[in-house]
């Protein structure tokens, strides 16, 4: 059986091993504290300062926008992605089976929230996808969605092979990841687009509304760093399980290469 490498072993149950894993639980409370006031201080903003939530076409319907965008493409979707950094040590399968749940509950969120924009943009006969932060947020939720479609297809399905598994794993987490940092970056462009449009000629004089939308944005990079942290750190990663180790092998005997941390 292939030795783990030293980053991976040492862990007790339910423990974090490795150099620096004693903050890990920390990191992991910043990253919900995070993510939290990030939903908090969207709902303020849209709630507070630009009059509620409303599903009837006015410009209350585009509140909803934000919100769902903040609450699913971002934090849960972050949220998704620690889950294998969190459960470490249970079942595979139920932590894979979470993992898919979280996502599409995030998808599900974030459907509604791109729909309130295009609903309230057609009843106020806006013109659609002209912007850059519109064709960001198309890209960002079509390859979110192929990334579920094949993360189902690849890791729940039981008909894939396991070295297709093998060999899709590496591109899954790259993705993962590409797409967090896609919905940052897009959520970031409309957050200035939205200023833009409602403040735009008192913001230069940082007013309560604008102070609170530059501290949400710097808010989102720093959930989206925290988050990339602890999902690309090795000593987070699971630790192979017997079962898992023999698929490493086999990819191994497959491949005659590396081997990326068994699907
Ligand atoms: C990852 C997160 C987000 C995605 C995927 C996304 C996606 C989209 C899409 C596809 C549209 C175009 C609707 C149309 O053309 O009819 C749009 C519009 C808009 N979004 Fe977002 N959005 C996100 C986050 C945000 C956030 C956080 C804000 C902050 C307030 C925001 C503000 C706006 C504004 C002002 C518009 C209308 C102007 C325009 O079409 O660009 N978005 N969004």
């Amino acid at each position: 059986m292939e030795p783990s490498s030293p980053s991976l072993s040492g862990s007790g149950p339910g423990g974090h091993g490795g150099p620096g894993c004693s903050l890990f639980p920390w990191l992991l409370g910043v990253s919900q504290i995070l993510g939290l006031v990030l939903v908090v201080l969207t709902g303020v903003w849209m709630g507070h300062f630009r009059g509620g939530f409303a599903w009837d076409g006015s410009a209350l319907e585009f509140n909803v926008h934000p919100l769902c965008m903040v609450l699913g493409l971002v934090f849960l979707y972050g949220d998704a992605v620690l889950v294998f950094r969190v459960f470490r040590n249970e079942a595979k399968r139920s932590v894979k089976l979470l993992h898919a749940f979280i996502h599409l509950i995030a998808l599900i969120i974030s459907i509604i929230g791109v729909t309130a924009v295009f609903d309230f943009h057609r009843a106020a006969s806006i013109p659609d996808m002209y912007s850059l932060h519109s064709w960001c947020g198309v890209l960002t939720l079509v390859l979110y969605c192929a990334q579920w479609l094949m993360g189902l297809v690849f890791f729940l399905f039981p008909g894939a092979s396991s070295w297709l598994r093998a060999l899709y794993l590496p591109l899954h987490g790259f993705f993962g990841l590409l797409l967090l940092a896609m919905a940052v970056g897009t959520s970031l462009t409309g957050v200035t687009e939205k200023l833009l449009f409602s403040i735009m000629p008192s913001y230069p004089q940082l007013p309560p509304e604008g102070i609170l939308a530059n501290v949400l944005a710097v808010l989102l990079v720093a959930f989206g760093g925290v988050v990339g942290f602890l999902v690309t750190r090795e000593e987070y990663r699971r630790p192979p399980h017997p079962e898992e180790e023999a698929l490493s092998l086999h990819f191994k005997t497959l491949t005659g290469a590396g081997s990326p941390t068994s699907p």
